[in-house]
């Protein structure tokens, strides 16, 4: 097959707009937030809608019980003789809410090019975009067989992941994966993610009493457990500078090589946007070598919340009786989520023996492939779409599914991102918008294309 037209899947998108705004306005609108369990029963109809949706443009689909919320599967299979491929995503959310959103997180609001709602970006808008490119490749007759693996847990650690796709092994066997779930350097700097940054969650939890007492009769002799993790997490990490202070932490991280500087020096990251896009006032440090190594090459000690005591108007004086600290490590090659959890846990007990440190969910760092003939067909793809090919440069984020599915279906993972800084991941008025869906469904197209020709 000769290649694809770019003007032709320009008219294509543009045709198909009014579907994809109306397919992603029903998806955004149904509030799938995975952490929550009250939303239990909003994910499934999430899942529901999606197996609709995948049936409706031609897909046999179906859902797949796990112990927490479920997995949709949508498969476009068009001959026992051509390679299969394995869209990713993910349709749960992050929460959303707080006094930061200019419009309601779950209505799905269009201004121009630009969609607004929680999950049009992080990753509802990627999906959908995916799924357009693939039936435009399959009106096509690309001889190819096309995949769809939406989770819904994924915003959780992906808890259920690898033993459901493991006991369906066999349904789900595939020759490659194209994951869509990570993010630009810049609008006008396509990337892929060479490697994945881990996770290991943490709560640091201390009760020193029964109820809230009376800080004025008892205050002076009474501990205060604020105060005392407020304490221990300054004793672990530098508040100011972000290092970490537990010995050994770093003891595995590896630094980068020559040329691996040397893409991040060329990979047009600049410190103004980096401010600009995530509404920093100021940070760090701020030379901007030195931002990326830290936000996508070294490991973190990060406090996500501390919960406890009044939190009211005015003062109110009491000693509460305890307190918890919401913690996570970003973990980097190499390190071990495991040996994170031991050495905070040896420190812990020697700094503060009655702080209870629990692990909860962990997900290995992964190291990605830049090189051969699938991440030929990235670039190849990015390139005929967006007139620009991606760099290949690490990312801070975590997807807990990758090495799952690298392990268990024993196919290679490439990455298909789409969304841009300023897009807002996990923040307030989180956007999507069209250039990004219209480039994607052409980018998506077209490596379908590359796929089948391989
Ligand atoms: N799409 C992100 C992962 C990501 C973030 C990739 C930034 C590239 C750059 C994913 O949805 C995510 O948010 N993952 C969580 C997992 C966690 C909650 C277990 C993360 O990284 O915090
Ligand atoms: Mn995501
Ligand atoms: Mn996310």
């Amino acid at each position: 097959m000769s290649g694809f037209s770019r003007e032709e899947l320009k008219s294509y998108a543009r045709g198909k707009r009014a579907e994809f705004e109306g397919v992603l306005e029903k998806i955004v609108e149904i509030p799938s937030v995975s952490v929550e369990p009250g939303r239990k029963a909003d994910v499934r109809r999430a899942a529901e809608y999606a197996v609709s949706l995948l049936e409706s443009s031609g897909a046999k689909a179906k859902l797949y019980e796990t112990k927490g919320h479920p997995l949709v599967y949508g498969r476009f299979d068009r001959g026992p003789n051509y390679p299969t491929v394995t869209v990713y995503n993910h349709l749960d959310v992050q929460p959303a809410e707080g006094p930061d959103w200019n419009t309601e997180p779950f209505d799905f609001i269009r201004e121009g090019d630009k969609y607004r709602g929680r999950g049009t970006t992080d990753d509802k808008g990627p999906a959908i975009t995916a799924l357009f490119g693939a039936r435009y490749a399959l009106d096509q007759n690309v001889p190819l067989n096309i995949h769809f693996l939406w989770e819904l847990e994924e915003e959780i650690g992906s808890p259920h992941f690898e033993t459901t796709i493991r006991a369906n092994a066999k349904e789900f066997a595939t020759n490659s994966v194209v994951v869509s779930d990570t993010v630009w350097v810049s609008r006008s700097r396509p990337a892929c993610p060479a490697g994945l940054r881990g996770l290991q969650g943490l709560r640091f939890d201390l009760q020193t009493g029964e109820t809230d007492q009376h800080s004025g009769t008892a205050g002076g002799a009474a501990r205060n457990p604020i105060a005392e993790l407020s304490h221990l997490i300054a004793e672990c990490v530098d508040g100011k500078t972000g290092k970490v202070k537990i010995p050994g932490f770093y003891k595995d991280v590896v630094p980068p090589t020559k040329k691996e500087l040397e893409d991040l020096r060329k990979c047009g990251f600049t410190v103004k946007d980096f401010k600009r896009d995530h509404l920093f006032r100021s940070l760090r440090v701020n030379d901007a070598l030195e931002v990326m190594k830290r936000i996508w090459m070294m490991p973190t000690f990060e406090v996500h919340g501390i919960a406890g005591g009044y939190q009211g108007p005015g003062v109110k004086t009491i000693i509460p009786p305890k307190a918890t600290a919401i913690v996570s490590c970003r973990l980097v090659p190499k390190m071990s989520g495991a040996k994170v959890v031991k050495l905070v846990k040896d420190f812990v007990k020697k700094k503060n023996p009655d702080v209870k440190v629990s692990a909860e969910h962990a997900l290995p760092p992964y190291e990605g492939k830049t090189t051969g003939p699938h991440a030929d067909a990235i670039r190849g793809a990015m390139k005929f779409a967006f007139g620009k090919e991606p760099v290949f440069v690490r990312e801070g984020g975590s997807i807990g599914a990758v090495l799952s599915m690298e392990h268990v279906l024993k196919a290679p993972v490439f990455f298909l991102g789409l969304s841009l800084p300023e897009h807002g991941y996990h923040a307030p008025n989180e956007n999507f918008d069209w250039p990004q869906a219209e480039g994607g469904m052409a980018a998506f197209a077209d490596y379908f294309r590359r796929l089948s020709e391989m």
